[in-house]
């Protein structure tokens, strides 16, 4: 049933566990619990090495800080009330406001709890409490709990990485001699390839290893039937018209922004995306958005991205070196940069960006293009609602558009729009898990100005 607010602005409910059976069910009862048992083995395991920087203290901090985990698996597992925050950090306060409002569009003034709650809410909550068991345990207060899943996934997956620095040093070897066909052709690969990017992430498989092996641009061909809607060309049309008529390819404007997802392959990705829209002239600038505290097991934090770079400056191969040393003379040279906002880690649908976060949606505001990556940018973007699978993107948006943004995701939830009437209804008779199994994606794009459907 719609809970009263919902039926007054005619959106559907909110994906939540409360509906036995559904995925956000199955999440909140098993594979939360699991990540989590993940969490804590990975605290444990790393005991020692508390040990030897911080003596006593250390074991102290292991000791509480996985007592306070235990704690919250508990309070999951029980469907227990969701309580108020309780640490220091600069977000305690909109994160408990945040729960006092989902208080208030609870039916029959149930109390807000893990299953009956909506899912983004929850699930979010989930990695913020993480955050709050590290921080409350000073002196392993810094301590990224996902830190050696994100390292593992980066270096299995080696040969791909290899596999996209030699396709980006032979695009810049030919660069000056191609046309205008060919450059849409390099653009089209590495956009999928940046989309595939994402079916590498590890909240997913709950922790478990999920890298990409082989040379992702050979599999594209054979990936393109999974591309449920592909908007590449309107973002193509996007990125040429920042042309201006007469000048020199050089000095053509235009400021991409990523707002990434998952460190490891899907980071490399991006940043090889990046480099071929500003090496090729495309765009003047490449702004990366990621998160500031460890979040959904893979995504990317500042240390992240910083490592990701002096490591592939570092490697033993001599394109890759190359591909690293560039990206980080893009960063010291203000090409490109990075920014993280606590927005990105607040339960919030995005559309409720411009009134929450005006500071980060008049930052968005001056990019050219926005492009969102991954599943759980895709369930903010649409508020991650029952909607009908034909619904347009445009109309799951609810006016959240600060500039012409395109969604590049691979499905890992159950929520899909823009799709042709009666597309939905075929992939759940052919493929029952089609939304949740990541073999399917979508470049979902939308321009606040067309507002097309
Ligand atoms: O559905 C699986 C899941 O863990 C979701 O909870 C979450 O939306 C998603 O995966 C994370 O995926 P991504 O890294 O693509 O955002
Ligand atoms: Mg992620």
């Amino acid at each position: 049933m719609m809970a009263a607010d919902e039926i007054v602005h005619g959106v559907p409910p909110s994906l939540s566990a409360k509906v036995v059976g559904s995925f956000a069910y199955l999440t909140v009862r098993d594979r939360l619990p699991t990540i989590l048992t993940r969490v804590i083995d990975t605290i444990h395991r790393n005991k020692n090495k508390f040990f030897e920087e911080y003596g006593e203290e250390g074991i102290r901090a292991e000791k509480q800080a996985i007592s306070l985990l235990s704690k919250m698996r508990n309070e999951m597992q029980t469907d227990k009330p969701v309580i108020d925050l309780t640490d220091g950090l600069q977000d305690r306060e909109p994160w408990n406001q945040y729960l006092q409002r989902q208080q208030t569009l609870m039916e029959d003034q149930e109390p807000v709890s893990w299953f009956k709650s909506p899912w983004l809410y929850v699930e979010c909550y989930m990695y913020r409490r993480i955050q709050e068991a590290i921080w409350l345990n000073p002196p392993i207060n810094e301590y990224d709990v996902f830190n050696e899943g994100k390292t593992q996934s980066y270096f299995e997956s080696q040969q791909a990485v290899m596999a996209l620095c030699t396709y980006l040093e032979e695009f810049h070897k030919n660069m000056e001699d191609i046309s205008k066909n060919q450059l849409f052709e390099h653009f089209n690969k590495l956009l999928k390839v940046s989309l595939w990017g994402n079916k590498c992430d590890l909240s997913i498989s709950a922790g478990k290893e999920n890298s990409q092996k082989t040379s992702p641009i050979d599999s594209l061909d054979s990936l393109q039937p999974f591309i449920l809607v592909d908007d590449s060309n309107m973002v193509w049309s996007t990125l040429t018209s920042l042309e201006r008529p007469g000048q020199l390819e050089k000095t053509k404007a235009g400021r991409v922004d990523i707002v990434l997802d998952n460190a490891g392959f899907e980071l490399v990705t991006d940043l090889v995306l990046a480099d071929f829209l500003v090496s090729s002239g495309l765009v003047r600038e490449v702004h990366f958005h990621g998160k500031s505290l460890p979040w959904f097991v893979s995504d990317v934090t500042a240390q992240d991205f910083k490592w990701t770079i002096r490591q592939t400056m570092g490697a033993n191969h001599r394109w890759m070196s190359k591909s690293g040393a560039q990206w980080q003379r893009y960063m010291k040279e203000g090409v490109w940069s990075y920014h993280d906002h606590p927005f990105w880690t607040l339960p919030h649908e995005f559309c409720d960006m411009a009134g929450d976060a005006p500071d980060l949606y008049a930052t968005l505001q001056e990019a050219d293009l926005l492009l969102f990556k991954g599943d759980l940018n895709y369930r903010k973007l649409t508020g991650d609602r029952d909607w009908d699978h034909a619904v347009s993107f445009d109309t799951a948006l609810r006016g959240f558009g600060p500039a012409p943004l395109c969604s590049l995701r691979t499905l890992k939830a159950n929520v899909q729009v823009g799709l042709q009437p009666g597309q939905g209804e075929k992939l759940t008779s052919q493929d029952p898990d089609w939304m949740t199994c990541g073999k399917y994606a979508v470049i979902q794009f939308h321009s606040p100005k067309s507002e097309q459907t």
